[in-house]
């Protein structure tokens, strides 16, 4: 599913290179690679500003309270997602309001709306595998989980602030972590920069804490350095990504659904929908083909969130009854590919 040592190959020269770069102009951070790495991920999502991070959990954190959630306040989250999501919502003190997704696995706005109430302070919808989460109009700020969408067109990042995650295994990844916070209010943008820096917004840390108590979590500028390597390859990765796609559910039988794709889904995942999981699974495993299920339950069983207001997600659990990730990797040779084509053909029906 997952093979970083052959990418980090495809760009190991420039990598190395910029990591050394930094490592011997002692600007470890912030400086020119972070500032480099903003203007990258601002522009992919067609954002006024980005601001480099710890992780993309802390982009979420740091986007909610930016966003005025304040511990207590209720904040509205698709069941189908990973931890981190409602992770983000916990750990800012506030409370998990976990709601229902449609069959496309994302966020079903009807059921947002319906679980508005007066301590709703804020609301997450995730842009799952790379498709497009509808933008909404729920009278609470909205910050959107983008974490799986780079490469997603028309870029998706519809909040008022939209976190993004450059973990090792997402398509512009870090070689450790690495997130950033998007939006276009410049006024945001200081807050979300004085949060993420002990609450200082001035050149020098020790002057003042600037009316907010923030915290360390700013994108280390060895890990922009090299985002900024991978950064040429993404587009090709991801177009990648979408013919593999195609040609796997030109492969499935009948019996076998794909996940629906939008148009410009950046595939962060490739999943189907099998309704005996666990023979597809032994069929793969005979075969030698890796497999994931993401994810294997909704948020709102987690067993970390159960002593929140409990929902039930009955489409979240259909689908994770069912789901089963493939592996659509851009450095999947031609024979690879060929050969899970082949056992796709040959999956029992
Ligand atoms: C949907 C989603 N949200 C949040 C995160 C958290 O990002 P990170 O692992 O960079 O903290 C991830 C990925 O890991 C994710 O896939």
């Amino acid at each position: 599913m997952v093979d970083l040592v052959t990418r980090h190959r495809e760009v190991a020269d420039e990598a190395e290179r910029n990591v050394q770069a930094v490592l011997r102009s002692g600007r470890w951070i912030g400086g020119p690679w972070v500032q480099r790495a903003e203007s990258t991920a601002a522009e992919w999502f067609s954002r006024r500003w980005a601001v480099g991070v710890a992780s993309g959990t802390d982009a979420l954190m740091l986007a909610l309270m930016a966003a005025g959630v304040r511990p207590g306040d209720e904040v509205i989250v698709p069941a189908l997602s990973f931890f981190a999501t409602a992770g983000a919502v916990v750990n800012v003190g506030a409370v998990p309001v976990v709601v229902d997704v449609g069959r496309d696995g994302l966020l079903d706005p009807q059921a947002a709306e319906a679980a508005v109430g007066p301590r709703t302070r804020g609301c997450v919808p995730v842009h799952l595998f790379g498709n497009r989460a509808a933008p909404l109009a729920l009278g609470v700020p909205v910050v959107d989980d983008a974490a799986q969408a780079v490469g997603t067109v028309p870029s998706c990042s519809t909040g008022v602030l939209s976190a993004v995650s450059a973990y090792p295994t997402k398509t512009w990844g870090a070689a450790g972590d690495a997130g950033f916070v998007l939006g276009d209010d410049p006024e945001l943008e200081r807050v979300v920069r004085a949060l993420a820096n002990h609450g200082s917004t001035g050149s020098d840390l020790h002057q003042a804490m600037d009316g907010c108590v923030g915290r360390a979590s700013r994108l280390d500028a060895v890990q922009a350095a090299v985002l900024m390597a991978h950064a040429p390859e993404v587009a090709r990765r991801v177009q990648r990504r979408r013919e593999l796609a195609d040609r796997f559910d030109a492969a499935l039988p009948a019996s076998i659904l794909p996940l629906p794709r939008q148009p410009g889904c950046s595939v962060h995942q490739y999943c189907v929908l099998a309704e005996d999981r666990e023979a597809l699974v032994r069929h793969l495993d005979a075969a030698g083909v890796g497999w994931a299920i993401y994810y294997g339950r909704p948020l709102s069983e987690q067993p970390a969130l159960t002593s929140f207001p409990h929902r039930e997600t009955p489409v979240a659990r259909w689908m994770c009854e069912r789901l089963l990730a493939l592996p659509v990797r851009a450095s999947l040779t031609e024979e690879e590919v060929e050969r899970i084509v082949d056992v796709l053909r040959g999956i029992p029906t």
